[in-house]
């Protein structure tokens, strides 16, 4: 167990020095570290939410180009450590069914699941959240606020991942929905607290942008 969750850990560090978008390696290690610390408050398998927490980018269609390639390499990395069949489905299933797509996800089945999109949620909030924001939209050539464009209330998967928009609007778009959308009590605690800080970073953006608070926050 020890040695398949550090060669994975190596394995996907070394994929993800270079991730530019706000997915690199050290948002996949604070992620497992809260995906276990969260696990043992729940009661969830931690080899699963291990495994899941530490792949569960390797796949995302804003890291590589095709999903399923990047899906059988995983398979084939879980396989070449005899994990069992079972966690292979569990493990692979967590990260395809986690991802927020504009609100457009599913609903989680298992515990470990949740804990996992609870951990990843978390780094979304706070002032890690507001750091990774504003380089994933440099990194997309997003502006970081245009006050006279609308926020979108619902979208599709495509106009989320490919319609305009800014990175103070992801704020009012994603980010302030998730307190909201936690699916463990300990992950709610948290939210609740990096939910506060992006407010009152956005409050005082806002003053010093000249601009009205935005109505839905
Ligand atoms: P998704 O939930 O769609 O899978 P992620 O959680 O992987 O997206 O997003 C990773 C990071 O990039 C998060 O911190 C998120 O706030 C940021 N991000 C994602 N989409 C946008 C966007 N359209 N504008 C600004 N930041 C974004
Ligand atoms: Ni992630």
């Amino acid at each position: 167990m020890d040695k398949v969750i550090s060669e994975t850990k190596r394995w996907v560090e070394q994929q993800l020095t270079a991730e530019k978008t706000g997915h690199d390696w050290y948002h996949i290690d604070r992620v497992y570290k809260m995906a276990i610390r969260l696990a043992k408050e729940e009661g969830a398998d931690p080899f699963i939410v291990a495994m899941a927490a530490l792949l569960h980018d390797l796949a995302d269609d804003k890291v590589v180009k095709d999903e399923q390639a990047g899906l059988d390499r995983i398979e084939a990395w879980l396989d070449r450590f005899h994990v069992s069949k079972s966690d292979r489905l569990h493990i692979l299933t967590i990260i395809t069914s986690i991802s927020y797509k504009g609100g457009n996800g599913e609903k989680l089945k298992t515990i470990e699941a949740k804990v996992v999109q609870d951990a990843d949620r978390l780094d979304a909030l706070g002032a890690i959240g507001v750091a990774r924001t504003f380089q994933y939209s440099g990194a997309k050539g997003q502006p970081i606020y245009e006050p006279q464009r609308e926020v979108r209330s619902k979208m599709t998967l495509e106009e989320y991942r490919h319609g305009q928009s800014s990175a103070v609007h992801h704020f009012y778009e994603k980010l302030l929905k998730l307190k909201d959308l936690m699916n463990t009590k300990t992950g709610k605690k948290i939210a609740e607290e990096r939910h506060q800080f992006i407010e009152v970073f956005l409050e005082q953006f806002l003053l010093e942008w000249g601009s009205p608070q935005r109505g839905d926050s």
